[in-house]
């Protein structure tokens, strides 16, 4: 299968159902631009996910469901073959409505009303909001920006617990900054984490979206004497653009932690998987390996495509380092506009729909985020428009 043929030229995503094509207008006031904003791919899953759909359908009847040994060896499996992790399955937790409720839900079984959760910043909004939508108090411990792309500022993180701080919520890969955290990074915030007795929830939806040479570190693997209880989550959702098809499977070593949380989701009654989840995921896992081979590579090229062409024609523009994901962090800083004067040449004079930077904490002002996940002309078309609105700025 040429992927790279099928990522050049994607399905047209208008009128189905797709957020990120239909609800323009909605968001930025105008139907016409091109959409590099919410995080999901323009590109079609994996042939054998739509197969193992189809098939299922094709069965007509959708009655309970329950999961299967194969679903969970399929994700078993794939963090041993892609990661190199061997995980117990008994390890594994399932939070069928998907990540983010998931990280909700983790929220309310391990926190109090009133306890400090602490977030790195820029952060994924919604990670800061269930923090404050559910009455927690949301500290914000700034990552630093270096030449090399953002680092972890240990010393100001370790600063800024204290005894109310129960939780520290990760996001790794990171985003939006794209940064894939070296074990040696994770290790030392497990050993601060740990001397303070907080649990850290990791959100490793971008764990399989990294670049070649780069390997990601599940928090969940460091060695336990280093770490405190912890949970990784993980989902097929980003690697294989099913947003659609929601799930989450949580992966939990600490016997006590496990319970509390299995506890939680049994008196939650959210046990039963989606269908067409499970069976998308299943299959995603089980044979998607080369598509996202060529995912990998084609979205590297579109990273170096989008410097090559702010390097060359609007260095004011700067694209922020970064290993992982596919989202870019643009830096527009040397422009001197406020991000409100920004978006509005954005949108109005280029046609353009990216995330604001301020959408993710105050450390995003001057930023905004631009996902690749589009075919490289898509990518080159918009770059271009960019440039021809800034660069006489
Ligand atoms: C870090 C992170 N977590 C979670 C999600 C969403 O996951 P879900 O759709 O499973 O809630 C996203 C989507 O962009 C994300 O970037």
């Amino acid at each position: 299968m040429n992927y790279k043929k099928l990522f050049d030229s994607p399905p047209n995503r208008r009128n189905s159902y797709c957020i990120k094509w239909d609800k323009n207008q909605t968001k930025f006031g105008r139907d016409d631009l091109i959409p590099l904003w919410i995080a999901d791919m323009d590109f079609a899953a994996p042939e054998q996910v739509t197969q193992a759909i189809k098939e299922r359908a094709e069965h007509g009847v959708f009655g309970y469901s329950y999961r299967t040994d194969d679903y969970v060896d399929a994700i078993v499996n794939w963090l041993g073959n892609i990661h190199s992790w061997q995980v117990e399955p008994r390890q594994l937790l399932f939070y069928p409505p998907g990540t983010v409720a998931a990280v909700n839900m983790l929220v309310n079984t391990l926190t109090e009303e009133g306890d400090e959760i602490i977030v790195q910043t820029p952060s994924y909004p919604p990670l800061m909001n269930v923090v404050k939508k559910n009455g927690r108090t949301l500290i914000e411990n700034p990552l630093l920006l270096t030449d090399k792309g953002y680092r972890i500022d240990f010393e100001k993180f370790e600063s800024q617990l204290t005894e109310k701080t129960k939780l520290f919520l990760f996001c790794s890969p990171h985003n939006p900054t794209g940064r894939v955290w070296s074990k040696e990074e994770l290790s030392r915030l497990a050993k601060i984490c740990k001397r303070y007795n907080v649990v850290v929830v990791s959100d490793e939806v971008h764990a399989d979206l990294i670049e070649e040479n780069k390997r990601h570190f599940h928090f969940e693997r460091l060695e336990h004497d280093i770490k405190p209880p912890s949970v990784t989550i993980i989902s097929s959702c980003k690697t294989f653009n099913m947003a659609a098809l929601p799930q989450s499977t949580l992966i939990c070593s600490d016997l006590g932690l496990r319970r509390k949380i299995q506890h939680q989701i049994n008196n939650s009654q959210i046990n039963l998987d989606g269908l067409f989840s499970a069976v998308a995921t299943q299959a995603a896992y089980q044979f998607g390996e080369p598509w996202l081979r060529e995912l990998r590579e084609y979205i590297q090229e579109n990273r170096r495509t989008l410097n090559r062409l702010l390097q060359d024609n609007l260095p004011t523009v700067k694209l922020v380092p970064a290993e992982g994901t596919y989202l870019a962090w643009l830096d527009f800083r040397e422009l001197r506009l406020t991000n409100a004067e920004t978006e509005k040449c954005l949108i109005e004079q280029a046609g353009i729909g990216l995330y604001n930077g301020l959408d993710f904490g105050e450390t995003g002002d001057g930023f905004f985020r631009l996902n690749l996940a589009c075919s490289r002309y898509l990518l080159c078309e918009a770059v271009n428009k960019i440039i021809d609105v800034f660069k006489s700025q």
